[in-house]
């Protein structure tokens, strides 16, 4: 959220603004805004940022009442907590973690290594899962010479791992089917896939050097985007960037007549006139709207791009506890199976077999945190909180409760990602189509132009970064693509 300080100051942009508008009104064809930006999430508030430090005239239209998109920092527990991104993917070359470094912001490490349980209550050998898992993932960046499902790929791998180092393992043919299914679940919640075998072994995507796992902790990742607008530190904010809340865009009325502006039409009845506009909203809510969005429709090539990319949804359940009741030396609690546990989960409760663990936030070390994926976390958004808090109190009971009595939580919060028209999904990932549609993240970051060769429709987004997608660095790298684009060489 911007501070108040920083609104009134964004309230002096629009005044100014309204002089401008003024002077548009006698000379029609001249539009008021040089940019419009659809959607303040990374990309957006990036895109923002870089224009209104050109000197641009901005104006961002937003659906929801706050800035952050798929970043939502909110008070929670003894701090605060991360609805939605919760750490920086790594140091260089991140915008992210420069931002926050320059301007002494603390970000700590999180150590991700976990501590296991199995659904009879009883521990498990937590170094060699973690050793598991460590190679697994080791595996990803290390695919077969073909495309294949990369659940088939590492359950291969893997079985040849405990071959070579302990062979004594493969007879306890539960335990690695145990593994398998927790180490799945893992891969589901780095891809968003609903399950391991939607991802391709020929994901573009790459890591960046550094630390991968940083956390913002109580500052929120909120900094970032008070960081990025100017409001950091009761900073003056842009005085050329109009603001606006609660704009649902609903038409985007681009021409092929270079004298004519870009329409942009809200759910409210506003219509607003600019140069050019930068969508940034997600593939999901593309893929829900992107018949009735554009005027006219989008090109067959961007539309197949649109097809093609899988967004997928993770989900998680927040619980506060006081007091806490595990380890306080241990964030990661992982969850493993018995087989004959699991046979006996009822139907309506199987979406609690996809929660792979309990993890304690970095913002709020009283709570801990419950992840979900794919098609578990779109029932989940879809039950009443009621039952939510009973069936994870139940799995949390029966994997941590063994030798300890666990207290009601005194409070819970649950995320919505894919019920929230204005997300539909969590984060894109590279499916099984990928390797037959190499240029489909390029072809949908493609501007749409009119009949001189400018771009009048840009596209931004974690989706349309090949090879930084589904984080909020890329987001950030492509709203500064796009902002780029519109400005000359070397005005950066
Ligand atoms: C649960 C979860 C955990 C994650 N964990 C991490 C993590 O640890 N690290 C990491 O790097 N990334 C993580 N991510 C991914 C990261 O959050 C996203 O990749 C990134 O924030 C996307 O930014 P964006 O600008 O592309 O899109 P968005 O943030 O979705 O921004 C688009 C904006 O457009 C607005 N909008 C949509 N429709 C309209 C409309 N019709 N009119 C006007 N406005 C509209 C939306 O309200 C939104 O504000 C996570 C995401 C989720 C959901
Ligand atoms: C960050 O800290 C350094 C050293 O203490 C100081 O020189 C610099 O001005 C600070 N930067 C900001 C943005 O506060
Ligand atoms: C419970 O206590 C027993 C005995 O001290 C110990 O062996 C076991 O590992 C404990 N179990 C858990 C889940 O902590
Ligand atoms: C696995 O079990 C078989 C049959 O019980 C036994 O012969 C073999 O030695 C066991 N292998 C290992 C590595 O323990
Ligand atoms: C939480 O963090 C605070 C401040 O760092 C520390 O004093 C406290 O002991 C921690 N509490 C738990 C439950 O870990």
């Amino acid at each position: 959220m911007l501070s108040p300080v920083s609104t009134s100051k964004m309230l002096a942009g629009t005044v100014c603004l309204f002089a401008l508008a003024a002077l548009a009104a006698s000379t029609p064809a001249m539009p008021v805004y040089d940019t419009i930006i659809v959607g303040m999430g990374a990309a957006g508030c990036t895109a923002a940022s870089v224009l209104c430090r050109a000197g641009k005239n901005v104006l961002a239209l937003e659906a929801q009442n706050r800035v952050g998109g798929r970043v939502n920092t909110v008070p929670f527990g003894n701090g605060v907590v991360e609805l939605g991104a919760e750490w920086i993917h790594g140091e260089r070359p991140s915008r992210v973690y420069d931002l926050a470094i320059a301007n002494n912001v603390s970000i700590l490490p999180q150590d991700i290594s976990f501590q296991a349980f199995r659904s009879d209550g009883s521990v498990a050998d937590a170094d060699l899962i973690n050793e598991l898992i460590n190679y697994g993932l080791e595996m990803v960046d290390n695919p077969p010479p073909n495309p294949e499902p990369l659940g088939k790929f590492l359950t291969r791998k893997i079985t040849e791992y405990i071959q070579e180092k302990h062979p004594a393992l493969l007879n306890d043919t539960d335990f690695v089917s145990q593994f398998m299914e927790f180490m799945d679940l893992i891969i589901d919640n780095y891809e968003s896939s609903n399950n391991w075998n939607e991802v391709t072994t020929h994901s573009k995507f790459e890591d960046l050097e550094g630390n991968l796992h940083l956390s913002w902790h109580k500052n929120g990742y909120k900094t970032f985007f008070e960081i990025l607008l100017n409001t950091y530190n009761n900073g003056p904010g842009f005085p050329t960037l109009d603001l606006k809340f609660e704009k649902v865009v609903t038409k985007i009325t681009y021409p092929q007549d270079p004298h004519d502006d870009v329409t942009v039409s809200c759910k409210d009845g506003t219509v607003y006139r600019a140069r050019n506009v930068i969508v940034t909203v997600s593939l999901g809510v593309l893929k829900e709207r992107h018949t009735t969005l554009f005027s006219p429709q989008l090109p067959t090539a961007k539309v197949e791009s649109i097809n093609v990319i899988s967004i997928g949804v993770v989900g998680k359940t927040l619980l506060n506890f006081d007091p806490i009741f595990w380890d306080p030396k241990m964030a990661f609690h992982a969850f493993l199976w018995k087989e004959e546990d699991r046979k006996k989960v009822p139907y309506e409760d199987r979406w609690t077999l996809q929660i792979d663990g309990a993890c304690v936030t970095m913002g709020s070390n009283t709570t801990l945190s419950l992840w979900t994926n794919g098609e578990a976390t779109r029932l989940v958004e879809t039950l009443p909180d009621e039952v939510v808090k009973r069936k994870c109190m139940e799995l949390i009971r029966r994997f941590m409760g063994k030798n300890t009595t666990i207290p009601e939580p005194t409070d819970m919060l649950r995320t919505n990602w894919y019920s929230n028209p204005y997300t539909r999904g969590s984060y894109t990932f590279d499916n099984l189509q990928t390797p037959l549609h190499p240029h489909a993240r390029a072809t949908l970051a493609e501007p749409l132009v009119d009949s001189s060769g400018a771009p009048r429709v840009l596209f931004a987004g974690e989706a349309t970064d090949n090879t930084h997608f589904s984080t909020v660095h890329g987001a950030s790298d492509s709203g500064h693509r796009e902002a780029s684009r519109l400005l000359p060489k070397g005005k950066l």
